[in-house]
């Protein structure tokens, strides 16, 4: 039954729309409330005995490709904050092409979908024989990842058929979240900010309901990109994998041109590239980058730039410099977490545009959703 359409026309569409139920699921079990006396915190069974050896790592490393690897990019800032430890980023095929240091003290958590890529599998080997503590982060409960780690968190998204990774995209962010969480458990000083995303979590699911009414926004959206053939997408911070994260699903199922760009590179090459025909859409709700993100929009603005800023719901006004861009209106959550609601919208349109263009929404062309052979 898990496996059935239902009533939608593709996998991917189904898989966009289960998220607020992916979510639940993904949470079901791991936060705690609180209560008159004890703390709101979160409970991550598969890895509760190792966090002592964690909170002493000298480096926690984020390993894994594609889409898992964008997920953790969008975890890594809260997971930096909460922990106090240096979190680095590693492509699976890279980190094994370099063969470069993996300590003995380093926490290494291995994120994928699947459990089973290759790339991932190369480099879980590689941290085994270099001693560090390993943790997988996967959707396939026996995999070879879930296996061969020595603890884990499984995200229990449920079955993803369609090969451009979706729900587990935000299960795996809300996890890396929980992690996060769950490693700052003992500091005093951010209690108030870990609950704070507790409710957060808690209220995620009714917000990514709300953000999927955007469906037939995005639709109408991609009606005027169908022809086009490049979109670039800016962001920053926190969303800065959002970027990567929208243009790797336009890339890989609607077969455009997408390149996510770190909005604080724009001066460094990417500003070459803006014209009055070229689409951009610059992802610009509220957070600590904002008034950085304003500033952007206003020099893309000065150069003519097609704008399409997704902002909070409310901030059109403030965003859409002389009322020429097209605006995406989003609901605020707290700051680590908007990004499982701003990447909905970039789905919708990935998901829209392909169908338009005519393409196989669920098995783009030379893709596969597992890659098991190097
Ligand atoms: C393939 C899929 C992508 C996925 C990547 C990593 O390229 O097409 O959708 O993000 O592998 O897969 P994993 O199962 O390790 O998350």
């Amino acid at each position: 039954e898990q496996i059935n359409k239902g009533k939608y026309e593709h996998y991917m569409q189904k898989e966009i729309h289960e998220q607020p139920e992916s979510l639940k699921t993904t949470m079901r079990g791991r936060l705690i409330r609180g209560g008159s006396c004890k703390a709101k915190s979160v409970l991550l069974g598969g890895i509760k005995d190792h966090l002592k050896t964690i909170r002493r790592s000298r480096r926690i490393v984020f390993i894994g490709c594609g889409t898992s690897y964008n997920a953790a990019l969008a975890a890594r800032p809260i997971l930096e904050e909460l922990s106090g430890i240096p979190v680095t980023m590693e492509i699976a095929s890279d980190l094994v092409d370099r063969q470069g240091p993996i300590y003995r003290e380093d926490t290494t958590v291995f994120v994928s979908q699947s459990g089973e890529t290759a790339d991932t599998l190369q480099a879980l080997e590689y941290a085994l024989e270099n001693g560090a503590l390993c943790v997988g982060i996967t959707n396939t409960v026996g995999s070879a990842i879930a296996r061969n780690t020595h603890c884990g968190v499984h995200i229990n998204a449920g079955c993803e058929i369609g090969v451009a990774s979706t729900k587990a995209y935000t299960s795996q962010i809300v996890v890396m979240a929980m992690l996060a969480l769950a490693i700052g458990d003992d500091t005093i000083s951010s209690q108030a900010r870990r609950e704070a995303i507790i409710d957060g979590l808690f209220d995620l699911p009714k917000k990514v309901k709300e953000v999927l009414k955007l469906d037939q926004e995005m639709k109408d959206l991609a009606q005027l990109l169908i022809a086009e053939q490049s979109l670039l997408v800016f962001g920053r911070g926190y969303n800065y994998a959002t970027a990567l994260e929208g243009a790797l699903k336009v890339k890989e199922v609607a077969l455009m041109h997408s390149e996510g760009i770190l909005a604080g590179e724009m001066k460094h090459g990417p500003l070459a590239l803006v014209d009055e025909t070229l689409p951009i859409v610059v992802i610009a709700t509220r957070d600590a980058c904002f008034s950085k993100q304003q500033s952007v929009i206003q020099q893309l603005h000065a150069r003519k730039g097609r704008l399409i800023v997704m902002c909070t719901k409310g901030d059109a006004a403030s965003v859409c410099v002389g009322g020429s861009c097209r605006v995406i209106e989003v609901p605020q959550v707290e700051d680590c977490l908007q990004p499982v609601i701003n990447i909905v919208p970039l789905q919708l349109l990935a998901y829209h545009l392909t169908v338009l263009r005519g393409y196989n929404v669920d098995q783009p062309r030379n893709l596969a959703k597992s890659v098991t052979t190097q």
